[in-house]
């Protein structure tokens, strides 16, 4: 219907890309960016015209604005690009994410592995526990409001439509406490508390609780199990093997009883994934700018705020060695970038410091599954032999034998340094072309002074 208008002599309408009670969100480029960048145009369009439900529609996208332009910070929640009124009508701006929601990996029949089930999850909580540390409860978690970036296959939140603040800060710093009672979310998963207008974090947490079972049963969102008798009966009716760890979460997030699921996202992930078998990430303290906003806390729950507090994320080998397993050797590289970062404790790149620090059993833990799932051609082992058959020194950076060694591991063609883009993601690729050097989300360059970096600390773990 906004088709081929322009909003504020910037944002040309493309297409409808979905449509819900409250709103419509289109597809649209914004003019003013060179390369016309495209975006996610959400229109304000109540369907139910009654003056309390356009009151509530309001308030609603008012909120979904102030949530986004919070938690847009985090990198995989969309940034609020703008919020205005044009001609008596209601708009939000936000970045496009280029890739599909997960409707259709959600389709009834498929059943996922446990370890790409647990995948999902933690991805997921981990997003979660910073929406959940800012206070504020999604209320609408369902496979159409998670999207996957096709670039990397990395998860985002999305629809922040139905969020509910439970309690705000303001520049004094004293909390308001909002009480919205409103009830929404997709009935299929709604927690029973939730459903009678009582949502808490708990609420998320059945929520995702109730993903991870679609993932594993295939059922559609309709035949979920009510209870966890049911679930139990479901899972060996259709003969599902999990590891019962797997399955105590998954039934504990199902409770009815909201005190008897985790409180929050940040528990469900402890339980998922142990802390025994992680390894502590290296840098425990934050930058001090960083800290002293977690210590004040309450000033401004501003991005870097939350940052803090975040809890430390961890990795999960078992997906990248599924990946590996399958010769799916682009989300395998993107996944071993993930775990590079977690385990240093960063959030974009890895620097110097925690390079030097990286801790030897993990480099060598993720060297033994590209290698093994390779035949030898890819992984750190291959990669260190090719720097140095280079002429290349451990520990001593030379540009032109290091450009040797890039035109070896496929890094360089036509003499100049590849993007991420032009990276080979097949069994043919040369020796020592993955794991790639990780991206730099900005602008798709790759790291190679720090791969660099990364093998002499291979080396000196003595592998
Ligand atoms: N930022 C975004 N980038 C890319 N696609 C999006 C984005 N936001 C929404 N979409 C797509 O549009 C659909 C509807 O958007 P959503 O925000 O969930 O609105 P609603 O559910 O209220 O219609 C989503 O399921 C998703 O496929
Ligand atoms: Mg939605």
């Amino acid at each position: 219907m906004l088709s081929d208008q322009i909003l504020r002599q910037r944002y040309r309408i493309i297409e409808q890309i979905g449509g819900g009670g409250f709103g419509d969100t289109y597809l649209a480029i914004d003019l003013d960016f060179p390369g016309e960048r495209k975006c996610v145009v959400k229109h304000l369009s109540p369907k139910n015209f009654a003056p309390e439900a356009v009151a509530i529609a309001k308030r609603l996208f008012k909120t979904e604005a102030e949530c986004l332009s919070r938690l847009g910070e985090h990198d995989r929640i969309p940034r609020l690009y703008s919020y205005f009124e044009e001609e008596g009508q209601f708009y939000l701006v936000e970045e496009f994410i280029q890739g599909s929601n997960l409707a259709s990996e959600f389709q009834s029949g498929k059943k996922w592995s446990e370890a790409a089930t647990v995948d999902f999850l933690q991805e997921l909580l981990e997003i979660l526990t910073f929406v959940h540390q800012a206070n504020t409860i999604h209320r609408d978690i369902k496979p159409a409001n998670i999207m996957r970036r096709e670039r990397d296959g990395r998860l985002f939140l999305i629809d922040f439509g139905a969020v509910k603040e439970i309690l705000t800060v303001d520049e004094k710093g004293q909390t308001n406490s909002t009480n919205l009672t409103v009830g929404i979310g997709s009935i299929d998963y709604m927690a029973p508390e939730q459903a009678k207008g009582k949502p808490g974090k708990y609420s998320d947490i059945y929520a995702v609780g109730m993903l991870g079972i679609q993932a594993l049963t295939g059922l559609t969102s309709r035949d979920l199990p009510q209870d966890s008798d049911k679930f139990r009966q479901i899972l060996d009716e259709l003969q599902i093997n999990i590891s019962s760890q797997l399955e105590s979460v998954l039934v504990k997030m199902i409770s009815l009883q909201p005190q008897n699921r985790f409180a929050d996202a940040a528990k469900a992930l402890e339980a998922l994934i142990p802390a025994d078998i992680i390894e502590p990430p290296i840098k425990t303290s934050h930058p001090p700018k960083k800290f002293l906003i977690a210590l004040l806390g309450a000033i401004a729950i501003s991005g870097a705020g939350i940052y803090a507090l975040q809890v430390s994320k961890q990795p999960n080998y078992a997906q990248l060695e599924t990946y590996l397993q399958n010769k799916q050797w682009q989300q395998a590289d993107a996944k071993s970038d993930r775990i590079l970062l977690k385990i240093a404790g960063e959030d974009s790149a890895l620097d110097a410091e925690s390079i030097a620090n990286f801790p030897c059993n993990s480099l060598s833990k993720i060297d033994r599954l590209w290698t093994n799932n390779s035949k030898g051609r890819f992984g750190f082992t291959p990669q260190k032999q090719a720097y140095l058959e280079t002429g290349n020194q451990i520990g001593r950076f030379t540009e032109s034998t290091y450009q040797a060694f890039g035109d070896r591991v496929g890094w360089r063609t036509f003499n100049s340094w590849s993007l991420y883009g032009d990276l080979k993601f097949t069994d043919i690729a040369p020796v020592g072309h993955l794991p790639s050097p990780g991206m730099v989300a900005a602008d798709n360059d790759l790291r190679w002074r720090e791969r660099e970096m990364l093998l002499s600390r291979f080396d000196e773990c003595g592998l």
